[in-house]
């Protein structure tokens, strides 16, 4: 199934001293969510943005807000997630947790309930969250860092996850999530991705508009 093409800018590239500034730029732009990197410094290195940051930005964007937790232990930190404004929530597959009882976690609290599974972890891994995670997160970058390259071997996960949802006949939203770009974007979309992330090429862009219309096509 194709529905049109979703963008979902990442704000860990943006100014965070000007966090609004940057949140109104991208939806000036015209994308269709704001992501928002969690870190927990555990997880991955670096510390990133918090639930209280998160609220701080509710009121002041009608955008999506996709929160992309890359740490150790999402289970405490799902209601704090839910409560400060996200629409989705997605975890990671290799985190410390009972994942499907955390999706459903996410889905009690009436929200959309992702699963993220990091380049060199097996698609397979998550095959068993297809009809219970609304959302698929596809890394195709190691979690970590915005501006990395995109790393090609994602396609073929992209693919298989397509593939294996339609042998059981339950529709999947795929997210694609690293080094984005209008050369990879392309890629992203023939092998079945549905919604793409953009961080550093959205924000190193002279032209956020142009760019986002190039994702989008
Ligand atoms: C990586 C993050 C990504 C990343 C995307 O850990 O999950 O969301 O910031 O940014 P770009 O598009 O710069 O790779
Ligand atoms: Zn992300």
């Amino acid at each position: 199934m194709t529905i049109q093409t979703k963008i979902s800018a990442s704000v860990l590239t943006a100014d965070l001293s000007r966090l609004a500034e940057a949140v109104a730029a991208v939806e000036s732009a015209g994308v269709d969510m704001l992501h928002i990197d969690v870190m927990d410094g555990i997880f991955v290195p670096p510390l990133t943005i918090g639930n209280a940051v998160v609220k701080s930005l509710r009121d002041k964007s009608p955008l999506i807000f996709d929160a992309h937790l890359m740490v150790v232990k999402p289970q405490r930190l799902i209601p704090l997630f839910a409560e400060a404004g996200s629409d989705m929530i997605s975890i990671h597959i290799e985190s410390d947790c009972d994942v499907p009882q955390v999706l459903r976690q996410i889905r009690d609290l009436g929200k959309k309930a992702g699963v993220a599974v990091n380049p060199t972890t097996p698609i397979e891994s998550v095959f068993d969250c297809i009809g219970s995670a609304d959302l698929f997160v596809i890394m195709s970058v190691e979690p970590g860092y915005g501006g990395q390259a995109f790393i090609p071997e994602s396609l073929d996960k992209i693919k298989a996850l397509r593939e294996e949802s339609r042998r059981r006949g339950i529709d999947v939203t795929i997210q694609v999530d690293g080094g984005i770009n209008d050369k990879t974007a392309p890629n992203a979309v023939k092998a079945g991705a549905d919604i793409l992330v953009s961080g550093a090429y959205l924000f190193n862009s002279p032209d956020m508009a142009e760019s986002v219309r190039k994702l989008r096509d």
